[in-house]
């Protein structure tokens, strides 16, 4: 079901006021042959997380056209006249909303946030089976719709959705990612920031592998104003304590299961650093992101198709390519033991 665009229209006082407010241009050229493309963003799930996308990405200027698709008509059409009532503080943006996925049509980037919410205190994994059942009635669609797009899931499990979602669409592995480890990051970023009383943005910190409870902080490869911390301090002989490198990096995996505890949901975070892949990708900004990618062959991941987040290049063509960035045996250790019982699981799905 569509919704209609407003209640009224300016049928409402019996007048074409387009068509009469602006006199007609003398010798007016036709518009220029070179049509500028007008990009195209749809998000499916308008709940915490969805709307939260949807209104960073309305305030960063990002598309000309927002498709919002939910399964809830009422919630959906009053997420829509909300933000459309928001006009005259945004650039221009064209909002539509439609339980239908016929509305998605010749879309850009489609973003996945449909789905059960995490409980407190239940792992990503538990969340698998809702979700899968649940993609295979989002995907098929998404891609009828728009066979060129990039899907970007955000639906946890997140790693294991953006196989479903990969393996579901038949899309070629560049232009199916996951938001993985891009949150996980910014927690990181933050904590260190925060502890050393700097601006995040100067933070350069990476948090790779599985979004959730086994994800691996490269600890070698942080940086603050292009300055390496960690041979910096060594080199200077500055004791630090270990365990205030593993406290920092258990605090980012806590952190989801606290804001949740906290206040039900996740949602300002993940709207900035969702927002923030969105642009990358649109806007052809070739930025570095550690995102979900499909991992098979990195850091000798084998034993079959698995996405885990990993440093990679985001631009127009969705992803351009991942770096091999240098880990710690005992890393890529880790990295393969999320790879393996992710498979284990994954092959207990029959996608
Ligand atoms: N990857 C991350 O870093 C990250 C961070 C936060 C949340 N999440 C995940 O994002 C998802 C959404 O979280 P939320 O808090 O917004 O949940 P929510 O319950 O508020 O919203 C989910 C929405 O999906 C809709 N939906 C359900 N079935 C649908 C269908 N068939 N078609 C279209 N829409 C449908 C629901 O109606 C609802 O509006 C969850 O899986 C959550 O775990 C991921």
């Amino acid at each position: 079901m569509s919704m209609p665009k407003t209640p009224s229209g300016s049928s409402l006082i019996g007048l074409d006021i387009a068509g009469s407010f602006f006199a007609p241009i003398q010798d007016a050229a036709p518009p220029s042959p070179t049509k500028r493309h007008t990009i195209k963003i749809s998000i499916i799930g308008t709940g915490n997380v969805g709307m939260a996308i949807a209104q960073t990405i309305l305030t960063q200027d990002l598309a000309d056209e927002l498709t919002l698709v939910d399964a809830l008509p009422d919630k959906l059409r009053g997420e829509m006249l909300d933000l459309q009532h928001a006009a005259a503080f945004l650039p221009r943006t064209t909002i539509s909303a439609s339980t239908d996925f016929s509305a998605t049509a010749a879309s850009d980037l489609c973003i996945v946030t449909a789905g059960a919410r995490q409980n407190p205190g239940e792992s990503r994994l538990n969340l698998l089976h809702r979700n899968v059942n649940l993609f295979r009635k989002i995907i098929p669609p998404l891609v009828e719709y728009s066979p060129d797009a990039i899907l970007l899931i955000v639906s946890n499990p997140v790693d294991i959705l953006t196989y479903v979602a990969w393996k579901l669409s038949g899309f070629p592995s560049n232009r199916v990612i996951g938001s993985g480890t891009n949150l996980d990051s910014s927690r990181f970023r933050f904590l260190i920031a925060d502890h050393l009383d700097v601006n995040a943005q100067d933070v350069q910190a990476y948090i790779i592998g599985e979004h959730g409870d086994s994800s691996v902080a490269l600890w070698s490869s942080i940086s603050i104003g292009g300055v390496p911390i960690l041979s910096f301090l060594e080199k200077r002989q500055i004791p630090y304590e270990k365990a205030t490198l593993e406290n920092i990096h258990k605090e980012v995996i806590n952190c989801a299961y606290e804001v949740i505890k906290l206040k039900g949901y996740t949602s300002w975070a993940i709207g900035y650093s969702v927002a923030n892949l969105a642009r990358s990708i649109l806007r052809d900004q070739r930025r570095i992101h550690p995102v979900s990618v499909l991992a098979k062959g990195f850091h000798d991941i084998d034993g079959g198709d698995v996405f885990l987040s990993l440093p990679a290049q985001l631009g127009r063509g969705g992803l351009l390519g991942v770096i091999n960035v240098p880990i710690t045996d005992e890393e890529a250790e880790r990295l393969r033991e999320s790879a393996k019982t992710i498979l284990e699981v994954q092959a207990q799905l029959g996608v």
